[in-house]
């Protein structure tokens, strides 16, 4: 049975971290699953069909890789597809705090489920989304932080 991951977020927008995430989460799971959470209450700067696209340029000719939304709880998205694993990237002490909570809670609802989480690399570990949205609502370069392939103006304001 193949090894399939969910890995969940906002993703506004999907950065190097994320990318490395990925890339690195293939040699463990047969499949990735990049699942862009459709959030109401959180107010995005990219569209959920940005986000969605940009993600899938990333991963343009990697078939072991799949883009999709979600909404709705991530334990009963990754049953759907058959997922055993919620992937999630960790930076640093603040982030465990936060992640710890969800993995626990997502496993006391879904035993079957785990949370595997995978450090990020070293250079990656102050990008986050919510600094690199704020760069460019202030017109700021925000280039270094987005995989080569996205070009950050292609996906704003549609
Ligand atoms: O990129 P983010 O904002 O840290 O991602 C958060 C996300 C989407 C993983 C989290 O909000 C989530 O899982 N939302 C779906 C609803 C859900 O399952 N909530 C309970 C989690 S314990």
């Amino acid at each position: 049975m193949d090894k399939v991951a969910v890995f969940p977020g906002s993703f506004d927008p999907f950065t190097v971290g994320h990318e490395s995430i990925v890339k690195r989460a293939l040699a463990l799971f047969d499949r990735v699953i990049i699942a862009v959470g459709e959030n109401a209450e959180k107010k995005n700067l990219f569209s959920i069909t940005m986000r969605m696209k940009m993600i899938s340029k990333v991963f343009e000719g990697e078939g072991r890789v799949e883009v999709t939304r979600y909404s709705g709880l991530t334990v009963e998205f990754c049953r759907k597809h058959g997922a055993r694993y919620i992937l999630r990237g960790l930076r640093t002490a603040a982030d465990f705090e936060y992640e710890r909570a969800m993995g626990h809670m997502n496993w006391k609802m879904a035993p079957e489920i785990d949370t595997v989480f995978l450090l990020t690399s070293t250079e990656h570990t102050p990008v986050n989304s919510t600094i690199v949205r704020d760069i460019i609502k202030n017109g700021g370069d925000a280039s270094m932080f987005v995989p080569s392939s996205i070009i950050i103006s292609d996906y704003l304001g549609k």
